[in-house]
């Protein structure tokens, strides 16, 4: 007797489940995209529990007529496409036929609908892939699914779901997806508490863009729009002897772009905010993400990442949508067509879009990036940006970057090999330098609260002396340092000075960071911020840590969030708090292209030498490099 069976139709929905399924937002994909290829042009949508405990999807559109809503339910049911050949040019956002089964084999799922042609509509019940209930109602034309207790039979996929409110974060980013895409739809989302999303429908993506980020993100946006004609079509053609008479050939089309692409000074820490639509279809393209990543090279620091909003419209051949479960993939016929025409329209854009900013003024107008980020910024004319890809390695050296392509002493009359001398950073200065007698870290450390400072390097460096050697201290991260380790002791006995504002600071954030900010209210609380909620988009800020002020606060606060909105894995709580005291001691401290007078330097280095880890700051930055009175007179022959 063999050993091989056909699996049961309920296994095969759940292992198709295992693909599709997993987690509510895929289940919120999926029936948000059945209902825009149902034509829908309202579509409601509300979860309870993270999407765990219910989700539930209410449509305007096609609506299904009674056999179809129980074949609906069968595996490989569909009727978005018939033949193989119609799988080469998929115009709709489903085809595969396995959403509707696979979700039902892994809840309990409950379904009305009803078609234009039929008087009454047709109410499906469905536990765990077992038919329940079929009934009729009189409903309106359209569509509800009700999808409740996600995973209640398959306990182990249960436990890879974060917390209630990561799942919501997906579940709210995923529809702030689709409302982008489709701006002539009225999209609605709510938590059983709260309304996250509501887009009515508007005539421009400018204004859904408004609707969902806010002014302050619309104004660093710049709109994109850009046409080739295609010189051949992706697909083969079949070869001539096999052609009919009347065969023509096909028109290649078009390849088109629209979107927004953000100006150099909005800069985000995350890729959360580069979407990417192919025919309206929602996908993580890595030949797109890898053009426009190209495309800002150089203009953007490599850790810092746009805002983009690209939608992309090809001929359905061009495309093939059917390589990934999820569909969240696609791949081009002309890859590398797709990829050149992505990042030179981006580069074009940004090429002509970029004032000749000083260095200066970029920090000034950086408002979503750290000022670490913001330190890298470079703002060349077009013209020397040929220039500048080729010296890429100088662009790290940081904010004086003019003068400081390397940190190296040099003598003018010396050619600069003979005497090439690096500083190091101080931690790591015991490895391949020379064996001073002060090379022990330790020793060296300690020798910090001995230093007197000379004067300041362009006002941001302070230049200080002691018995053993020359010291280049970053008075930014010096300060980041101190303020840092002050946060952390203070927030452990909860003795954070706060200050009230003397009018509540508000702040827009898009509907993910305000579920973030749920997340992380109460560290913030401790940490000696007052906000809260002031409508459905915006935050009040009321009080806030002493030193932490005006720009700052709110470029603290928006970098907080965007980094939870990053944290994939529930974060634990060591790690956040970490991450929240670095935050606000980053951007508290003392800038870069400040004049110090010599009493606030000596009091910054007497802080930096009290703390515990004086040499690198919160975020890995040397702090100080030390330049030995040995390797000094080595340079000069003197030894
Ligand atoms: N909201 C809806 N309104 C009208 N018809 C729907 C709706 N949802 C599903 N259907 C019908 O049910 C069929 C099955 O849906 P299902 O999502 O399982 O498959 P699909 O969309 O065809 O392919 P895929 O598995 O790729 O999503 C669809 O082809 C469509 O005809
Ligand atoms: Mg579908």
């Amino acid at each position: 007797m063999g050993r091989i069976h056909i699996l049961s139709d309920l296994v095969a929905n759940q292992i198709a489940a295992g693909e599709v399924v997993d987690r509510p937002a895929s289940v919120v994909k999926e029936l948000l995209e059945n209902a825009i290829d149902a034509g829908a042009t309202r579509i409601r949508i509300e979860v309870e529990g993270g999407g765990r405990k219910l989700i539930r999807i209410m449509d305007n559109g096609s609506g299904m007529v009674r056999d179809d809503a129980l074949l609906a339910f069968e595996r490989h049911a569909t009727s978005k496409v018939k033949t193989s050949s119609d799988l080469l040019t998929i115009a709709s956002l489903g085809f595969r036929g396995e959403a509707l089964p696979s979700i039902a084999s892994i809840s309990r799922l409950e379904m009305s609908t009803r078609a234009e042609a039929d008087a009454a509509g047709t109410i499906v019940e469905i536990v765990g892939g077992k038919m329940h209930r079929v009934g009729e109602a009189g409903i309106p034309q359209g569509t509800m699914i009700a999808v409740r207790d996600l995973f209640f039979n398959t306990p182990a996929r249960r436990k890879f779901l974060k917390s209630e409110t990561t799942e919501l974060a997906h579940v709210t980013a995923l529809v702030t997806n689709y409302a982008l895409a489709h701006p002539d739809k009225h999209f609605e989302l709510h938590s059983a508490t709260h309304a996250l999303l509501i887009a009515p429908p508007v005539a421009e993506l400018s204004e859904r863009v408004y609707q969902i980020f806010g002014k302050e993100t619309l104004v660093h946006l710049l709109p994109i729009a850009a046409e080739i004609n295609l010189s051949h079509i992706g697909l083969p053609e079949p070869p001539p002897w096999k052609r009919d008479g009347d065969y023509v050939k096909p028109d290649p089309g078009h390849l088109r772009l629209r979107g927004f692409i953000s100006k150099p000074e909005l800069q985000k820490l995350n890729r959360n905010s580069m979407y990417s639509f192919v025919n309206q279809r929602l996908v993580r393209e890595r030949v797109i993400i890898h053009a426009i990543t190209d495309a800002y090279r150089n203009i953007l620091p490599p850790t810092s990442f746009p805002v983009v909003l690209l939608f992309l419209e090809m001929p359905p051949g061009e495309v093939d949508v059917n390589v990934h479960p999820a569909k969240t993939e696609v791949r081009f016929r002309q890859p590398s067509l797709v990829h050149d025409f992505v990042r030179d329209s981006v580069r074009t854009k940004l090429i002509f879009a970029r004032p000749a900013m000083s260095f200066g003024a970029a920090l000034e107008t950086n408002p979503l990036a750290t000022p670490s980020l913001g330190a890298q910024i470079h703002s060349p004319p077009p013209s020397a940006l040929a220039a500048e890809e080729a010296s890429q390695a100088d662009s790290d050296a940081g904010p004086v970057s003019e003068g400081a392509a390397s940190f190296t002493l040099e003598p003018p009359q010396l050619p600069p090999v003979a005497v090439r001398l690096d500083f190091s950073p101080a931690e790591t200065a015991a490895a391949p330098l020379e064996t001073s007698a002060m090379d022990d870290d330790t020793a060296t450390l300690k020798t910090l609260g001995t230093l007197k400072a000379l004067g300041q390097l362009k006002e941001s460096f302070i230049l200080a002396t002691n018995e053993e050697g020359l010291w280049i201290i970053d008075q930014h991260v010096a300060h980041e340092r101190v303020l840092f380790e002050k946060v952390l002791r203070e927030r452990k006995v909860e003795s954070i000075q706060r200050q009230r504002l003397l009018m509540p600071m508000l702040i827009e954030l898009t509907p993910a960071q305000m579920i973030c900010f749920a997340q992380i209210s109460t560290e913030l609380d401790r940490n000696g911020f007052e906000a809260e909620p002031f409508g459905p988009r915006t935050l009040a800020i009321k009080a806030a840590p002493i030193g932490l002020e005006g720009r700052e606060l709110e470029r603290m606060l928006v970098e907080v969030l965007e980094q939870t909105e990053r944290e994939e894995q529930s974060e634990n709580l060591d790690a956040m708090r970490t991450r929240v005291a670095a935050s606000i001691a980053c951007h508290s401290a003392i800038k870069v292209n400040t004049p110090l007078d010599p009493a606030r330097m000596e009091w910054l280095l007497a802080e930096l030498a009290k703390t515990e880890h004086p040499t690198s700051c919160p975020h890995g930055r040397p702090i100080v490099l030390r330049y030995s009175w040995k390797e000094i007179q080595k340079a000069f022959h003197r030894i």
